[in-house]
């Protein structure tokens, strides 16, 4: 079975926000790498974004009942989102959080996580690394 890449809202504007932050590249060129990174481990992922947060906690809800492993990117909802902390607790496989800034690092309300505590690991700072760092994590998971 594949693994869901779920990203949040904003992270399809990549190329509009701040380089420095996020580094510089694309929503699509963010996909491709994610997808490299995955055939390289010889996994298989299904990659979604949305801006919406009932749509995110749709999928969720889906990748719970396929017992789907997750990697989330929850973007700014990861701070205050109690809807979405509430369906990755109900995930029933492994799950990771990532993160391409380091949030530690930013501004305070950024700070919190109230995803954090109902994930396996979470993985911050390395820009597209981290997803990369996450495939990695995530296939010791599935083993
Ligand atoms: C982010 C960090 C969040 O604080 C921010 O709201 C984002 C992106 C990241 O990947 O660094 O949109 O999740």
């Amino acid at each position: 079975m594949s693994i869901l890449i779920l990203n949040g809202p904003n992270l399809s504007r990549l190329d509009l926000r701040d380089s420095d932050i996020y580094g510089a590249f694309t929503y699509p060129q963010l996909c491709e790498f994610i997808e490299k990174s995955a055939a390289e481990l010889s996994l298989t992922v299904e990659i979604k974004q949305s801006n919406n947060e009932s749509e995110i906690i749709q999928w969720l809800h889906e990748a719970a009942d396929k017992k789907q492993a997750v990697i989330i990117n929850p973007a700014a909802f990861t701070h205050y989102s109690y809807a979405i902390r509430d369906a990755v607790a109900m995930l029933k496989a492994p799950v990771i959080e990532v993160h391409l800034s380091n949030p530690l690092s930013r501004e305070e309300f950024r700070h919190t996580s109230v995803v954090s505590g109902v994930v396996n690991g979470s993985i911050a700072g390395f820009g597209e690394e981290s997803y990369a760092l996450a495939l990695r994590a995530m296939q010791k998971l599935l083993r």
